[in-house]
């Protein structure tokens, strides 16, 4: 039987790259249109090392739509498309708000232009728990306020929003499903694809396990002084693969034209708020690998408390997260160790 086509765009990046292997692996064909500008075309290799497929691959940006149109009439019958290629770094958001609302909302309108023409019947959206803001209570439902963005990042993921569902309202020919996502955090177990940020990494992760590994001289941890039991801030730690499950999932409901409504949304977290000193505490006990930190300045911006209330991802979608903080970290530390055993750093 022929398989189902899907479309990843920004399918070599952390998330998609992990998106892509799940979804191969649940018997999808997988086009991927990425511009690696933060990411690489090595994630191909990983992925196909973990699946044994080499997933279709076009290099191009999606903000371009005659480049676009030319992989739709290069790979036809594109039945869903799952959308991660934005970007995604608040800060240089501040700095570069011209480049995030192109960037992240022309490439969704050209996405979502085409779709009819070209028969797609609906549209994954890699959406974020930033849409929330500072929330006033959690954790955080799917009806929890929209807060007024803090950033241009997480302004282009509100306004996404409001197009997808505005166009849908409109009468577009095809469905969304809106995924919201906390903070997703370590690797494939295979250690073969993870998270490879460019240059000095902004998350907490990536820089923790750069420290654990000798790279950066210690982490800093934004301020141990805020209204928290010990004082650093709380998020929701989501395992990257138990994230990339949730999106195979979104798709086959799309498809199987099991959404009861036309633009459906979800939160997606594990539903347990961890603090930043937490984390930490996990992942030494799962590594036994010390991490030099020091307690630094507030960051500006930073939300003190958020993590989600999963409860209608997990009814609804029939998804839970299933991977512990401590097999997480374990994952991304030996992502960090294959990556130095590769000499890439
Ligand atoms: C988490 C916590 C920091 C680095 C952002 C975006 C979100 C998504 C994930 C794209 C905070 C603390 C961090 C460090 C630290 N991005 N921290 N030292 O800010 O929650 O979310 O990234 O999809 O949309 O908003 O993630 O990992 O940067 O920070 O103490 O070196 O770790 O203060 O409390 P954040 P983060």
């Amino acid at each position: 039987m022929e398989k189902t086509r899907i479309l990843v765009t920004g399918g070599t990046g952390y998330i998609g790259s992990h998106t892509v292997v799940e979804l191969q692996q649940a018997g999808y064909e997988v086009v991927i249109i990425d511009n690696l500008s933060n990411s690489n075309i090595d994630v191909l290799d990983g992925i196909e090392a973990i699946t044994g497929m080499r997933p279709a691959f076009v290099e191009g940006d999606v903000t371009n739509i005659e480049t676009l149109k030319s992989l739709f009439d290069t790979y036809p019958g594109i039945k869903g498309i799952i959308n991660f290629a934005a970007s995604k770094a608040v800060g240089e958001s501040i700095e570069k708000p011209s480049l995030y609302y192109r960037n992240n909302l022309v490439s969704l309108l050209n996405l979502l232009d085409l779709m009819g023409p070209n028969g797609v019947e609906g549209i994954v959206f890699s959406s974020s728990c930033t849409v929330y803001g500072e929330p006033d209570r959690n954790p955080v439902t799917e009806e929890t306020p929209i807060k007024t963005a803090t950033s241009p990042y997480g302004n282009t993921k509100q306004i996404s929003e409001e197009i997808i569902t505005d166009m849908i309202r409109s009468g577009a020919p095809f469905k969304s499903v809106i995924l919201r996502y906390f903070n997703p955090v370590g690797a494939h177990p295979s250690a073969l694809i993870g998270e490879l940020p460019n240059g000095v990494p902004q998350n907490l992760v990536p820089y923790l396990t750069q420290t654990a590994i000798g790279i950066r001289k210690e982490l800093s941890v934004f301020g141990n002084d805020y209204d928290t039991p010990d004082g650093s801030c709380i998020r929701d730690f989501i395992n990257v693969v138990d994230l990339a499950k949730a999106h195979v999932i979104a798709v086959n409901r799309m498809l199987d034209g099991k959404s009861e409504q036309p633009v459906e949304i979800f939160n997606l977290g594990t539903g347990d708020g961890v603090s930043v000193l937490q984390l930490i505490e996990s992942f030494e006990r799962s590594t036994g690998v010390k991490v030099p930190y020091r307690i630094a300045p507030r960051r500006p911006g930073d939300i003190v408390k958020v993590w989600a209330d999963p409860t209608r991802a997990n009814k609804v979608l029939g998804w839970k997260t299933e991977i512990s903080l401590d097999d997480t970290m374990r994952s991304a530390w030996n992502w960090q160790l294959k990556l130095r055993e590769r000499g890439i750093m």
